[in-house]
């Protein structure tokens, strides 16, 4: 997508910063925000967007999305999942390395980071700890640092050996970069398809027990105090995993979480029925998990919010529940989700904080690591990077399967009524999604 010097007004919103929303007119040129301020003036030849009734923020930034490419094109690509992320107001993905051939050296890095130069939103990408995600020895994660990747992950799985991620966290902290963990200890998950507890005795499914979560955060959060190394943990699930956390943020130890919508919206309940779309990793857990998940986000023990948006191609989901891949689609309705969620507990301002400013500054992609015309993240203030999203938190609408911009269509929300929708989408100064239509 070419950047031009084109002038879009977004007009008649509460732009989202620091001190809460106040009503102003923000005006973007050749890519840069130029003026955020009440009743400004249109630029000749600009594009005005109406914001009325919505809120002005950031464009959203992801930590965790799975875009599939290279090797699982059938179920995603960078381009639809870009798109999809831009419908969601996402402004910046973070593409995660389990792909066939995985992120786990510069050409294949190179050639996802190729594949997100035209896209509908920034694509960076996260490079694998471990050669192949195989958990023995360490990725050339000094190269891919040097590309300027920040976050390391073996995501999918976690690194199942103490002493490997021991000595990754080592190398990390010389080298400048985070590693982020999926925290479950295959020995303690094994065979589990969906939470241990009441419903998967009731139901008769093999159950992954909250504590193959737990085990392998509290084994990484000695590694942290011992190293000293930063580290970021991923989808965290779990009542007991908000507890290691809590503590581990008290002693002052240098970690970051996110929280999914998902987890935040869904029950292990929601497996009743057998429906392969609700299989996850983790799985989706008790109501008290849930909760504990809410308070920890709302009292800062829990960072940000992230997708794991993770698509299968319905081939390969409509199977029995144990045998389907788990995952689950996140990007399109991730925000809609979050405000659902979350409503009475944070305001939708903090919300759009903790999807966008945050996040931005745990990919080290934020004001405080780039310039302010490249940054993601905000703030919407005059010299800032014209990546926003406009989303109207009263208006309701039903996400249709068939017209997910995703190339798959595993969304447990599909045909459910959400609160709360993305109206607009600009990335780079240039409208790409107006109107909840993407255009590209
Ligand atoms: O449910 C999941 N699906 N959890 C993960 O961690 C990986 C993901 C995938 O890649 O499908």
């Amino acid at each position: 997508m070419a950047e031009g010097p084109i002038t879009v007004v977004i007009r008649g919103g509460r732009v989202v910063g620091a001190g809460g929303a106040r009503r102003a007119d923000v005006v973007v040129e050749g890519g840069t925000i130029v003026a955020v301020e009440e009743g400004a003036a249109t630029p000749p030849g600009a594009t005005v967007l109406d914001a009325w009734g919505c809120l002005v923020a950031p464009g959203l930034v992801d930590l965790h999305a799975h875009l599939r490419q290279p090797g699982h094109e059938e179920a995603e690509t960078v381009e639809t999942g870009a798109r999809a992320a831009a419908l969601g107001g996402f402004s910046a993905v973070v593409a995660m390395p389990n792909t066939d051939p995985p992120i786990d050296c510069v050409a294949v890095a190179e050639e996802v980071l190729a594949l997100g130069r035209d896209a509908a939103c920034e694509v960076l990408v996260a490079g694998a700890i471990t050669r192949g995600r195989r958990g023995e020895e360490l990725a050339p994660m000094r190269e891919l640092a040097a590309m300027g990747i920040r976050l390391f992950t073996d995501d999918g799985a976690g690194v199942q050996s103490g002493a490997v991620m021991r000595r990754a966290l080592e190398y990390a902290l010389g080298i400048g970069v985070t590693l982020a963990q999926h925290c479950e200890d295959e020995s303690l998950a094994a065979g589990g398809v969906m939470h241990d507890g009441a419903w998967s005795s009731r139901l008769g499914l093999p159950g992954m027990p909250a504590a193959a979560e737990e085990a392998m955060l509290a084994r990484d959060l000695a590694l942290v105090r011992q190293t000293g190394a930063p580290m970021h943990f991923l989808h965290l699930s779990t009542k007991g995993s908000v507890a290691l956390l809590a503590a581990a943020r008290a002693e002052g130890l240098p970690v970051t979480a996110e929280v999914t919508p998902h987890h935040l919206a869904l029950l292990d309940a929601a497996v009743e029925g057998y429906d392969p779309v609700f299989r996850v990793n983790p799985p989706l857990r008790t109501r008290d998990d849930a909760d504990a998940l809410a308070r920890a986000l709302a009292d800062g023990t829990i960072d940000a919010i992230a997708t794991d948006h993770a698509p299968h191609p319905p081939e390969a989901k409509d199977l029995p529940f144990d045998q389907a891949p788990p995952g689950m689609l996140g990007l399109e309705t991730a925000l809609s989700v979050a405000l659902g969620a979350l409503g009475g507990i944070l305001a939708p301002e903090e919300v759009l904080a903790r999807m966008s400013s945050v996040p931005a500054a745990i990919a080290r992609i934020g004001p405080a690591d780039r310039p302010a015309a490249s940054a993601q993240g905000g703030p919407v203030a005059p010299g800032a990077a014209g990546h926003l999203c406009v989303v109207d938190p009263e208006a309701t609408w039903i996400p249709d399967a068939h017209r997910l911009a995703s190339r798959s269509r595993n969304s447990p929300f599909a045909g459910t009524p959400l609160k709360g929708r993305v109206r607009h989408t600009l990335y780079r100064g240039v409208p790409v999604v107006v109107d909840a239509e993407a255009l590209q």
